[in-house]
């Protein structure tokens, strides 16, 4: 199984290009089932989950194909199937996205329930309520999510649940509203830019969607959507894994094709640390390097700090002098990297859904073990820093969400590889 290999303590100085969004091209792939023809997506990140959505959507009978390196085609002119199966829909929790699409379609769908993961239990009882809001029979059997409806109408749906909006459940229900007859209003719903640019990408296609990337969302059902041609936005929290890598780094780094915008709420949090970053347009510059104050940070629904970066995050206050304070609002028992974290020689305690940080702490590289996703990409960025050789196991997390990380990294510098 593949691994990487980082020697800590290289300068990191340089350009870095930050690809298309993970958890905006998923919807917008999903989104193109709605229509019968050929949707070409531009800025697609070439990832193992993007390669696991067109695996679901090929199982529908959409043909799916790179058309050049980041532009894909997908033909959704003949659905073959409208059950999405555990085998495939195991590998990617974002595979229940093709409900609300297919039962929008095609009046019916199937889709096997998404388990927990390493991060937590992650219910769906959101997605049916957004799904029933609009006069759909759903259902929970044998491990499936079964949903019907001759008729989808519009409603009011509120959409808060414990821990706030479900970007999840916003889009399944959109999805599904775009066709629905008459007027929906969801209510609550999540903000993150992500919905805004799958609303962006729905409108191209003909519907009507107005209020995304607010708490209310005004949907006109159309009968007919037709197929269309969009460009996805970077990827807000690849940017932010590459600001905190820099700060680390010590040198200069510039990030192209960056929303700053999106970042508010990081970059806020990493100017009162004394961090040195500057904004231009589609672009932010980072320059590394100096003394940081500890923060005191809890994770929120979107503008507030994403917990995509909270493990990132947790890597550079190991590095800053006093106590520092991390509360998960999110997903309360994500923390896998902490255990990791601390064998690397960080200072960490846990107290339920809140992470205590003592630093500074001088980290020493170590054979370690990524759980997930975002924890791979803070144990490499912890691996940059650590004196001596950090080997970094189950990086198949990080090509999960990361398009050539390790090449990028050595782009700025840094002494990275994948090992087998
Ligand atoms: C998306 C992102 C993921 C990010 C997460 C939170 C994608 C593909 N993934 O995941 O990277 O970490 O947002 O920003 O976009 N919840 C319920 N009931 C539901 C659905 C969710 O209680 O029906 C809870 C979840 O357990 C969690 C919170 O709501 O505590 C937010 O989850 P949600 O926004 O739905 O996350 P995802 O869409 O799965």
């Amino acid at each position: 199984m593949e691994r990487i290999k980082i020697i800590g303590g290289r300068k990191l100085s340089g350009e870095v290009e930050i690809s298309g969004a993970k958890n905006a091209v998923l919807p917008v792939m999903a989104a193109a089932l709605l229509a019968p023809g050929r949707s070409v997506i531009h800025n697609v990140p070439r990832l193992r989950d993007v390669d696991n959505m067109l695996g679901i959507l090929g199982f529908l009978g959409v043909r799916g194909e790179f058309i050049g390196d980041h532009s894909l085609a997908l033909d959704c002119t003949r659905l073959t199937a409208s059950a999405a199966p555990y085998e495939l829909v195991r590998k990617m929790r974002a595979s229940v996205l093709v409900l609300g699409p297919l039962l929008a379609r095609l009046g019916r769908a199937e889709v096997s329930v998404p388990g927990g993961c390493v991060i937590g239990p992650r219910p769906i009882d959101l997605h049916i309520k957004g799904l029933r809001g609009l006069n759909a029979r759903v259902e929970i059997g044998h491990g499936y999510i079964k949903a019907g409806a001759e008729d989808l109408r519009g409603g009011e749906i509120y959409l808060g649940g414990r821990f706030g909006s479900s970007v999840g459940a916003t889009v399944n229900t959109l999805l599904a509203a775009v066709k629905a007859r008459g007027r929906t209003v969801l209510i609550n719903a999540a903000c993150e830019p992500e919905v805004e640019d799958l609303a962006g990408f729905l409108r191209a296609m003909g519907a009507s969607v107005s209020g995304a990337g607010s708490p209310r969302i005004t949907v006109e059902g159309k009968k007919e959507l037709a197929p269309a041609e969009y460009t996805i936005i970077p990827d807000r929290i690849e940017a932010g894994t590459y600001l905190i890598a820099a700060v680390l780094g010590g040198g200069e780094v510039v990030l192209k094709n960056a929303v700053p915008d999106h970042l508010t709420s990081l970059l806020n949090k990493l100017q009162e640390c004394g961090a040195s970053v500057t904004s231009g347009k589609g672009t932010l510059a980072v320059r590394g390097g100096g003394e940081l104050l500890p923060a005191d940070i809890t994770t929120l629904p979107y503008p507030g700090f994403p917990t995509d970066m909270q493990a990132q995050m947790m890597v550079l206050l190991s590095r800053v002098g006093g106590s520092s304070v991390i509360t998960e609002k999110v997903y309360p028992e994500r923390f896998m990297h902490v255990s990791e974290l601390i064998r690397l020689g960080a200072r960490i305690d846990l107290e339920e859904s809140t992470a205590i940080i003592r630093g500074p702490s001088k980290l020493s590289g170590a054979p370690v073990m990524a759980a997930d996703l975002r924890a791979s990409a803070a144990l490499i960025l912890a691996g940059l820093i650590a004196e001596g050789e950090t080997v970094v196991d189950r990086v198949y997390h990080l090509d999960r969400g990361y398009e050539r990380m390790v090449e990028k990294l050595r782009g700025l510098g840094a002494q990275i590889r994948r090992i087998i």
